[in-house]
């Protein structure tokens, strides 16, 4: 049986793992908006609890079941999927989030294209990672590998170059954070 490192942490995940960025995402993903947001590896529902009142509805796809028994106390409606493989028709969400998760994916191309494909036309992927060109993050990066959490950091040309080139890309960053925002046209 593989070790989850999220399964172990899930139950202290939001003591240790501060969330202080709620403007900046709020900014980065065009919120508040109507319509349903999926938060992709969205773990304890720390991020998309504090996003509930700025947007319709909310869906959290975690594949640890324990980070989800977090999110599912707070009352969150949670699914258990791999990124890569989304249980969700195409277009079917208006917002589509990722935060802090795309490095631990172990297939990232294709949860990009998940991702892409269930977002909806007009609608906004936002994919937040710690900044991996900023020496902080490149210690991370090496923690996280003595710690065997099989990590990948990509920099954020490398995640906006597996979009597909309909979509309107844009890169912005602030101190060790880095946002991919990507629109997707309406035909
Ligand atoms: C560092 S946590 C971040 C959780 C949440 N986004 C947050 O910011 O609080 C990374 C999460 O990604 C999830 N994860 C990693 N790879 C995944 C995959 N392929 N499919 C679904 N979830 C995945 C982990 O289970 C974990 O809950």
């Amino acid at each position: 049986m593989r070790f989850d490192h999220f399964d172990f942490l899930a139950p202290f995940y939001d003591r240790v793992i501060h969330f202080d960025r709620l403007e900046t995402t709020l900014q980065m993903s065009a919120l508040p908006a109507d319509g349903l947001l999926l938060d992709a590896g969205g773990g304890t529902g720390r991020v998309a609890a504090l996003l509930r009142p700025y947007v319709g509805s909310i869906i959290l796809a975690d594949f640890s079941l324990r980070m989800l028994s977090q999110a599912r106390s707070k009352g969150l409606t949670s699914v258990l999927a791999p990124t890569e493989h989304l249980p969700f028709p195409d277009q079917t969400f208006t917002r589509v989030l990722m935060v802090d998760a795309l490095h631990h994916v172990i297939h990232q191309a294709q949860t990009v294209h998940e991702l892409w494909r269930v977002l909806a036309p007009g609608g906004r992927l936002v994919i937040e990672e710690p900044d991996i060109r900023t020496t902080p993050v490149k210690w991370i990066a090496l923690a996280e590998k003595l710690a065997l959490m099989r990590s990948h950091f990509l920099k954020p040309e490398e995640i906006a170059a597996i979009l597909p080139p309909q979509a309107s890309v844009r890169i912005e960053a602030q101190d060790y954070t880095v946002w991919v925002i990507a629109e997707k046209p309406v035909p």
